[in-house]
């Protein structure tokens, strides 16, 4: 079985910063608060026209050419979101449109959070079986236009952005080690956006009782989200067989500081080591890793030989784990 590398990322982040202080002004909350409850400072939000396409095509072009491989070479794309430019045809489709490259397998993974990591573990068993050769795997979320603007438990929280990676078969440099893949409808209701689907479809009552907002409960999925994402990684590095002490660099799901430093204190992590970009973008859900790890990339906070955890939680519930030695 061939093992998989990411031979390039890139990422887009909208102009437009929204910060703390301008919330303020349009719900009943504080910059304190946002920021001792969450760690939140400011966030990205789109122009009014953009859509998750338009930052998924930014991101993809660089992730190209940073593995300098062009759109033709592609054998596939996956595109991970929760607010794709509409319910059908998917997003991916779309972004194969723009990026010129056509008959491609194209499709949409619908894991909240833990999308990215779905998406390129999902895309490593193509390459393990010899299916193809070259994949790109894109975060693309645009969650400012899902969002509530009247409800500060969730306004001030997510926020818009795109990663990208481009997947190739291991022949030198980083290879993915293991991964650990999980989810649990029991918690379903604890995140999601109730109305425009097939159980509540749009309606004039929906739109009226905001029913295609997001909702969340806060509270409960802060004790799951610490649970799982330990879980998880305990799992991927068992696999690898790989312990936390071997670990250089965590790059967690960015939900809420006091979640990240609960996990990497039940890891006996460092926070030195913890890949932090909640402060600057907000919650971005599955683009908040693939943000995070191209930065950190193109920092080169992230050294050759480094073992690299990954791990996201979200709505589903669901949660995933990526190890990789750079
Ligand atoms: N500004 C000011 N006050 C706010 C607020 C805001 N933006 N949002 C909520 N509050 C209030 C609440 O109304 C509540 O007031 P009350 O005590 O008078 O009812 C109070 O702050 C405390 O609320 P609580 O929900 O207990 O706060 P918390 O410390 O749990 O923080 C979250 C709330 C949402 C930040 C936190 O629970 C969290 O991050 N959860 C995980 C979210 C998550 O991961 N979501 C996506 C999955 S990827």
């Amino acid at each position: 079985m061939r093992k998989s590398s990411i031979v390039g990322t890139g990422s887009y982040i909208p102009k437009r910063v929204l910060t703390n202080a301008d919330l303020e002004k349009m719900v009943d909350t504080s910059d304190e608060w946002i920021t001792t409850r969450t760690g939140i400072k400011e966030r990205r939000i789109v122009d009014k026209d953009e859509a998750a396409s338009d930052l998924a095509y930014k991101a993809s072009i660089k992730a190209m050419e940073a593995a300098n491989i062009k759109p033709e070479e592609l054998d596939m794309i996956i595109v991970a979101t929760i607010t794709p430019d509409m319910i059908f045809p998917a997003t991916a489709c779309v972004l194969q449109e723009k990026l010129g490259v056509r008959k491609i397998a194209a499709f949409d993974l619908e894991v909240a959070c833990s999308g990215f990591l779905y998406g390129i573990s999902i895309a490593s068993q193509f390459i393990a079986t010899g299916m193809y050769d070259t994949i790109l795997i894109v975060a693309a979320e645009v969650l400012s236009k899902i969002v509530d603007w009247q409800d500060r438990n969730t306004c001030v929280l997510f926020a818009d952005g795109a990663g990208a990676v481009v997947l190739k078969p291991f022949e030198d440099g980083n290879q993915i080690i293991s991964s650990c893949l999980g989810a649990d409808g029991e918690g379903a209701d604890l995140v999601g956006v109730p109305a425009g689907g097939s159980r509540l479809p749009a309606s004039l009552e929906t739109v009226r009782s905001r029913q295609h907002y997001m909702k969340m409960n806060g509270n409960g999925l802060f004790k799951e989200a610490v649970k799982a994402m330990v879980q998880a990684a305990d799992i991927s590095l068992q696999k690898g067989g790989l312990t936390y002490k071997d670990i250089d660099f965590f790059i967690p799901h960015q939900a809420n500081i006091r979640i990240i430093k609960a996990v990497a204190k039940r890891m006996g992590l460092s926070m030195d080591k913890v890949c932090i970009n909640l402060d600057r973008y907000g919650n971005m859900s599955a683009a908040s890793v693939a943000v995070a790890l191209d930065e950190a990339v193109r920092e080169k906070r992230i050294k050759r030989g480094d073992k690299i955890l990954l791990t996201c939680f979200g709505g589903g519930l669901s949660w995933a784990s990526l190890v990789i030695e750079w």
